[in-house]
């Protein structure tokens, strides 16, 4: 976690920062690309995946993550920064299979709302799962973390694809969810003991969809290269409702009435004649609409930047709202 805070100290003057924003109202989705221009381009995320269209490419090796089972961290980050729950990773988790070497950055996660099951970001066939768990790994080469003219220059990200509702509680993300209560207000963080990260992922990494797109939230830079796993993870209904109830995206004593965090999840954006790969042929029996989706874990080339995206986020709202004069905000004001 020290170096990552670090990695970030080190690039926080480069840092694009925009508005505020939310999901819904005057600063929703719709008007994302107005303070940031990229959220209006052309490779957007997320998409629904049409399975029969999606390419096979027999040479798309299976996703290799190394050092997932023992972080070497005693502790993990676990933090609300007012959109959604961040689980900070330790750079010693690599991640391989990809053009580039890839650390790992974070992971997070989408949901819906209590009574309704669907919340996740990617569709596949046009079915929204549950939730979807984005993980996000970053270029571990030096350039790759550079910001290049405005955009985060390839950092892939792995997305655990959305997870299945079932009647067992999946432990590994049991090591999670049960320190919500720990950080139910935006900008609380939690120390939560190391786990087995690898253990979130589905069993199966050699099976997974593959496209370029972006950050699915500001400044949606289009540097992602998403890697979309169909097999479900399944979690317990119970969990699912930890996960929707748990969180408010407003700060302790910020309101009266807090504002449950729900919801957060974009939009499906437009293909635009991206192809979009798989690594495993074609079926022809198809999925069962239903059985589809579980957690996407996607290597995203860009997740880096959702995790600086959001840490500074999160940081500026709270530096604004007290209005003090941070180096993050000082650099985020200036542009
Ligand atoms: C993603 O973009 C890169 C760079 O343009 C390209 O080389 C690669 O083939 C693309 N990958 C996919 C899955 O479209």
């Amino acid at each position: 976690m020290l170096s990552v805070l670090l990695l970030l100290g080190g690039l926080a003057p480069a840092l694009p920062a925009g508005p505020h924003w939310t999901y819904e109202g005057p600063h929703g989705q719709q008007h994302w690309h107005e303070g940031h221009p990229e959220c209006g381009g052309r490779a957007q995320s997320p998409i629904d995946i049409a399975t029969a269209r999606a390419q096979p490419d027999p040479s798309l090796p299976p996703l290799r993550p190394e050092g997932y089972e023992h972080p070497e961290s005693p502790e993990l980050t676990l933090a609300n920064n007012g959109h959604t729950a961040v689980l900070a990773l330790p750079p010693s988790l690599r991640l391989r299979g990809l053009p580039r070497a890839f650390a790992a950055v974070q992971l997070h996660f989408h949901w819906g709302r209590p009574g309704h099951a669907a919340g996740a970001e990617h569709l596949l066939d046009g079915h929204r799962a549950p939730a979807e768990v984005p993980g996000a790994a970053g270029d571990s080469s030096k350039n790759g973390l550079g910001w290049q003219g405005g955009g985060l220059r390839a950092s892939p990200s792995l997305t655990p694809l959305t997870p299945q509702v079932g009647d067992e509680p999946h432990p590994a993300y049991d090591n999670i969810l049960r320190h919500l209560g720990n950080i139910r207000y935006a900008g609380q963080t939690v120390a939560i003991p190391s786990f087995s990260i690898r253990d979130l992922l589905p069993a199966q990494l050699e099976r997974y969809y593959r496209y370029n797109g972006s950050l699915t939230t500001p400044p949606c830079f289009q540097s992602v290269l998403w890697t979309l796993f169909p097999q479900p993870v399944r979690i317990s209904r119970a969990q699912l409702e930890q996960l929707q109830g748990s969180l408010y995206s407003t700060e302790e004593g910020e309101q009266e009435q807090p504002q449950l965090l729900v919801d957060n999840f974009r939009a499906p954006q437009e293909l635009n004649q991206r192809p979009v790969l798989s690594s495993f042929p074609r079926e022809p029996e198809g999925y069962s609409t239903g059985e589809v989706i579980a957690i996407v874990f996607g290597a995203v080339a860009g997740c880096l930047g959702l995790f600086l995206a959001v840490h500074f986020g999160a940081k500026r709202m709270r530096a604004r709202r007290a209005q003090a004069q941070d180096v993050v905000f000082k650099a985020s004001s200036r542009r």
